[in-house]
């Protein structure tokens, strides 16, 4: 499938049947989201895999018992990793790992470790959750390509995922996605004519 095709044949699945999805092709799916772009490549996510009927069912009703959760292979959940300061830290080792002279890169660390200063706790929160949405981009047009489906979703109570999984209060889940074999027919896409997406 070229780009083309999987943007048009993806399609928000409601119901999946069950099987699960190889564990190669999975970690296909988590490289194409590891490369996904990012603001400065902070990479500000990480991403919660579960698969285990036994978490899915508990967090069933903390997503409105919407099937997708207990009928998907994987449920990925997509957190905003809020530790931005250590996120600097470590992009700086690996560019200097990589050869990169520490001064050449000195105005850009700068301007990182600013612009991070610069935010409140809820500001940086709302960047890295703006970033964990790019990587759900990826992931669900990459679901695609590699021959399974998915869902992206809001419909979700993130403290009452934060706590069924045990999540430090600096990951937060801001999206999750469900993949899998769909199980059900995609409705005709419905969308806005081209005119009217141009501001
Ligand atoms: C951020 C986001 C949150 C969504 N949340 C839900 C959800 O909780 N449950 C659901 O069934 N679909 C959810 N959807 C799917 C949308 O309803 C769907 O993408 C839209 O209707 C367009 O349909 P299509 O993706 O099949 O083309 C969500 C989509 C996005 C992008």
């Amino acid at each position: 499938m070229n780009f083309e095709e999987v943007v048009m044949k993806r399609y928000a699945t409601k119901s999946f049947d069950g099987k699960m999805i190889d564990e190669t092709k999975v970690n296909k799916l988590l490289e194409l989201i590891r490369y996904s772009a990012s603001s400065f490549n902070l990479q500000p996510w990480k991403v919660k895999i579960v698969k285990d009927r036994q978490t899915k069912e508990k967090l069933s009703p903390l997503s409105w018992n919407q099937p997708q959760i207990t009928t998907c292979s994987h449920l990925l959940i997509f957190c905003a990793e809020t530790e931005v300061k250590e996120l600097i830290d470590k992009l700086e080792k690996q560019m200097l790992a990589a050869g990169a002279e520490k001064e050449k890169i000195a105005n850009y660390i700068k301007m990182m470790r600013d612009f991070e200063a610069g935010m409140t706790p809820e500001q940086r929160l709302i960047w890295a959750q703006k970033q964990a949405y790019i990587a759900l981009g990826n992931a669900i047009n990459g679901a695609k390509a590699l021959g399974f489906d998915s869902c992206p979703m809001e419909g979700f109570d993130p403290k009452g995922y934060a706590r069924e999984l045990g999540l430090p209060a600096h990951i937060v889940p801001t999206v999750v996605c469900p993949i899998g074999f769909a199980n059900d027919k995609p409705m005709a896409k419905m969308r806005f004519d081209a005119k009217d997406i141009i501001a």
